[in-house]
């Protein structure tokens, strides 16, 4: 699979905002020709959004995504503040990306906080995107794949125990997407080498596959500054699948254009 994700954070500020760049997205999007699309484009917007974002794209090649679950229940209980699969299943999301690096640092999500939300997503039929990435001084370390093996034993965690209630291993690789995403990258328009990438993104398929002999190649993303200027050069990898966009995710021109270069290349 190809996917190009738009990741809102917490933005924009108002309904009205969110409105604006919805309606520029479909406008650009809803006269292109299915057969020329070979790029899954999803957008992520902050969980209050996430009901009326999800109305607006039914019907349209957008897919709506959680920036979170919560670990505690996958249904309802009493966890102030968490909103289960179950609820963003329902609010009309298809996906949630879970793990990222500022859930991981400003909410010190832990190895089982983030088995639970896997398990409680999958759970709920949500796609996952997982987010893993090594800091600047890992990176400076060259402790990268390190750390990324650790990060991806969540995942090799969640499939023992989806193995466990009989979920077929070929269903759980067409709704998991491992997004790589250089903490150090994020934000800062610093961007490893298409090659680093290549080579990561390498190491992150050969880790996912051996975890279970029957999963097809998982699909996996770069995040980091990718924008319009870089999006043709990792597009053009091989080993890079998609990518999971910020800040140029805000303004529909910037996100379509990186799109579009996934788009070009992976046709
Ligand atoms: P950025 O963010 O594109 O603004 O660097 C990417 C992300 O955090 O997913």
């Amino acid at each position: 699979m190809h996917a190009v994700i738009g990741n809102w954070k917490q933005n924009p500020a108002t309904i009205d905002e969110v409105n604006t760049l919805l309606d520029s997205l479909l406008a650009a999007t809803e006269d292109q020709d299915a057969n020329d699309q070979h790029c899954q484009l999803m957008v992520a917007p902050s969980c209050i959004h996430l009901t009326g974002v999800s109305a607006r794209l039914q019907n349209t090649s957008i897919l709506a995504a959680a920036q979170d679950i919560s670990a505690h229940s996958s249904s309802i209980g009493a966890y102030t503040g968490d909103c289960s699969a179950q609820q963003i299943a329902d609010a009309g999301a298809t996906w949630t990306i879970l793990g990222h690096s500022e859930r991981r640092q400003y909410h010190k999500e832990s190895h089982q906080t983030l088995v639970n939300k896997v398990n409680n997503a999958f759970e709920h039929n949500l796609g996952v995107v997982f987010c893993i990435g090594e800091t600047q001084t890992q990176y400076d370390d060259k402790q990268t794949f390190a750390v990324l093996d650790k990060q991806l034993a969540v995942i090799k965690d969640s499939i023992a125990k989806l193995k466990e209630q009989h979920i077929d291993s070929k269903k759980l690789s067409e709704d998991l997407i491992i997004a790589y995403e250089p903490v150090w990258a994020i934000g800062t328009g610093k961007v490893p080498t298409v090659e680093e990438v290549s080579a990561t993104h390498e190491h992150i398929k050969q880790t996912v596959a051996a975890f279970d002999k029957a999963l097809p190649a998982v699909t996996v993303l770069y995040g980091g500054s990718v924008n319009t200027d870089n999006a043709d050069d990792f597009a053009a990898s091989t080993m890079i699948d998609g990518a999971l966009v910020g800040g140029a995710s805000l303004k529909a021109d910037s996100f379509l254009a990186i799109a579009n270069a996934f788009n070009r290349a992976k046709s």
